[in-house]
């Protein structure tokens, strides 16, 4: 590839003649926007440690009170993009909140889609579009764009969640705004009650359900037991993994970014291909090491980390007794959306 001009090879006066009018060379720029057979992200392999972040979460709570938080939360933020951009991939925003017994965060709904994934404690619910969904370690909560959604606490104890947004995403297109609400009028639940069950659905006199989102709450306790009985009764199969899907027509759960809860065998070490989107890695129980090219992080239970696009990703299971259960979040919905996806063997 030959070397291209750059933007030192020109005149000062030129270069200023150009910028008097909003004019750039490309030349100068071009390697940089389109790089040679993969892309360079600036997304680098991050891990957040839980028993680290946890004292300094606890302390927020002492420090601020929800009233003049809204949201408490602790960003996880990749250096890669700057600490300030607040994001861990350049379309995935992670968050730890802490949610303290007796708390109320109020009603709002927002442009980005929004999921919870439940790290420690019980008592406390969110409330989406009016369906009280309560809270418990690795469940998944759905709140997608333009749903309304509150926070509240009737237990005792602190419970945290792990937010994953596609807030960089759309904060990046100038789409992203919220709007507050008053509290919500509670409806039954749907959901996690009707769709227990794969392979049938809820058809009330032959008619099916056509709301976008018609599950809210994935129940971890259901989707450890699919993982469970997958790896018995398929000892053979490449990876012990399920997918979070709309259940009435199998699509991905939310338009932008995909969420999986992977089973890692004893012992097992799983090779994932290199793939265009970026992912992240939370331990719900057990271990994992995890390698990407240059790094490689020792996860523990809550631990979490982020790998950039097309990075060649060894899951391993630390214990060679115990299984290890992991959520997974990534951009592929919006690269096949796209036509950008790719796998490379
Ligand atoms: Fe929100």
């Amino acid at each position: 590839m030959p070397e291209l001009g750059t933007l030192e090879d020109l005149p000062l006066d030129y270069r200023q003649a150009l910028a008097a009018q909003n004019l750039v060379p490309l030349w100068p720029s071009l390697r940089a926007v389109l790089p040679h057979g993969q892309p360079g992200p600036r997304t680098r392999a991050t891990m957040w440690s839980y028993e680290s972040l946890r004292p300094l979460l606890m302390q927020a709570g002492e420090l601020t009170p929800i009233e003049k938080a809204e949201r408490r939360v602790l960003v996880l933020a990749n250096p890669g993009h700057g600490l300030e951009k607040m994001q861990a991939s350049s379309c995935m925003y992670l968050g730890m909140q802490l949610l303290l017994p007796g708390e109320w965060a109020p009603a709002h709904r927002h442009t980005p889609n929004a999921v919870r994934m439940i790290v420690e404690g019980t008592g406390a619910y969110t409330t989406v579009n009016g369906e009280k969904c309560p809270m418990q370690r690795g469940d998944l909560i759905l709140t997608p764009t333009g749903l309304w959604h509150e926070h509240g606490h009737d237990g005792d104890e602190a419970v945290v969640w792990l937010d994953v947004l596609d807030l960089p995403l759309v904060y990046y297109m100038e789409a992203s705004y919220a709007v507050e609400g008053e509290k919500q009028d509670v409806v039954p639940r749907r959901g996690d009650s009707e769709y227990l069950r794969g392979g049938i659905v809820p058809s009330p006199v032959f008619t099916r359900d056509t709301s976008t989102y018609p599950m809210l709450r994935y129940p971890w306790v259901d989707v450890r037991a699919a993982l469970e009985t997958l790896a018995a009764e398929r000892p053979g199969i490449d990876a012990v993994q399920v997918a979070y899907v709309n259940p009435e027509d199998g699509s991905d759960c939310q338009n932008i970014l995909g969420f999986s809860a992977l089973m890692l065998r004893p012992g097992e070490a799983l090779a994932l291909p290199a793939r265009s989107p970026a992912m992240v890695f939370h331990v719900i129980e057990g271990g994992t090491m995890v390698s990407s090219d240059d790094a490689r992080f020792a996860l523990a239970e809550a631990d979490t980390c982020c790998v950039p696009g097309f990075a060649r990703v060894t899951l391993k299971n630390r214990s060679a007794t115990e299984p290890a259960f992991i959520f997974i979040a990534d951009e592929s919905p919006l690269h096949r959306k796209l036509g950008l996806y790719e796998v490379r063997p």
